[in-house]
């Protein structure tokens, strides 16, 4: 598809992803509206639309009129969710209500404005729970190991529901652990590898829990280019893909590779919290040959070039991330 002058709607688009997304989509020429609530805890962050063409609404996919959004867009990439796991497990009501309550809500406004729109919704493997086998394919069942994960299940299922009943062309990607430029680094919310950056580029020591646990990570850009390849690809419209990246690495080795890249780099080892220990998935990583099928994707952009561009990103804007 060619992006240009297209309408796009991007819900979360002031988050990690989202924002990345709107990037790409801008310099494609897409006319793209962003919908944020900038919620507490989250990866909004007014720095991560810096220098893209973009319209920003703040609002919250809870509340505001949806209908007026949706009108005449093209694509909507949906990618607006209550995403801390133990967020979830705190307040589950608030939860469903933005990762549950609030999808209806947006397919309801889109059935009546935007009837046509191809609809990418970010989904997350976290809802397999702990891995019975690896690595995990669509067809692994599910079992969340906490609300967050629950909500984010009852989201996409009514994402999919929607294609089956009415036709809408929509996909689902279930995302691994995603990294890159305009992550939240303040602190461990999203993702460990977050939090070990901004104590690397402070010159602290950053904390190693467990350490055997793998996990594949995905950079931003492969993860933005396999989103806009979901929605031009019709092959792909109603169905459930796993995405994931290069063989996993464990924790302990991606450390390993911080300091290699920043040789002041230290680290500390030590036990899980016992909080986090009961909602941990162990090792993960995905079997996303599926969506390579479908749609040629593949990853681009390695672990080892992913965490030194994210590192060399941020070093020059620290500030506005911390
Ligand atoms: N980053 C990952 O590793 C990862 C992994 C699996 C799944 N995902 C999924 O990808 C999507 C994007 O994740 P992200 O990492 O960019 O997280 P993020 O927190 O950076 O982005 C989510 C955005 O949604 C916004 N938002 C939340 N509730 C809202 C509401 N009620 N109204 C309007 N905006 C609201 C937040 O303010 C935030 O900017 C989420 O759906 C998440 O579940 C991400």
């Amino acid at each position: 598809m060619n992006w240009q002058g297209r309408r796009v709607l991007v819900t979360g688009g002031a988050g990690f992803l989202g924002s990345n997304l709107c990037h790409a989509l801008a310099e494609r020429g897409a006319r793209v509206v962003a919908l944020d609530g900038f919620l507490f805890g989250g990866g909004a962050n007014p720095a991560n639309l810096d220098g893209a063409e973009v319209e920003l609404v703040r609002g919250d996919i809870r509340e505001i009129d949806l209908r007026n959004l949706c009108e005449r867009a093209e694509v909507i990439f949906n990618l607006a969710a209550q995403t801390s796991h133990m967020g979830g497990q705190k307040d589950p009501l608030a939860d469903i209500a933005v990762n549950a309550v609030a999808q209806v809500r947006l397919i309801q406004a889109a059935r009546e404005a935007a009837p046509e729109a191809i609809v990418v919704h970010a989904s997350t493997r976290q809802f397999y729970g702990r891995p019975l086998r690896l690595p995990v394919d669509e067809n692994h069942p599910v079992n969340p190991p906490d609300a967050n994960g629950v909500s984010k299940f009852a989201g996409e299922q009514y994402w999919m529901l929607e294609h089956r009943v009415e036709g809408r062309p929509v996909v689902s990607l279930r995302l691994t652990n995603c990294y890159g430029p305009r992550l939240r680094i303040r602190d461990a919310r999203q993702t460990f590898l977050g939090i070990w950056m901004r104590q690397v580029l402070e010159g602290r020591p950053f904390e190693v829990w467990g350490g055997a646990q793998l996990r594949d990570l995905t950079y931003v850009d492969d993860v933005t280019e396999a989103f806009l390849l979901a929605a031009t690809t019709p092959e792909c419209h109603g169905r459930i893909f796993n995405i994931g990246g290069f063989p996993p690495a464990s924790l302990l080795s991606i450390a390993e590779l911080m300091v290699k890249l920043v040789p002041s780099a230290r680290y500390l080892t030590r036990e899980f919290p016992a909080d986090r220990a009961r909602i941990d998935i162990g090792s993960y990583h995905a079997d996303d040959r599926a969506f390579r099928a479908a749609s040629g994707w593949g990853p681009f952009v390695g672990l080892e070039e992913g965490v030194q561009r994210s590192l060399d990103w941020f070093r020059t804007r620290l500030h506005a991330y911390i």
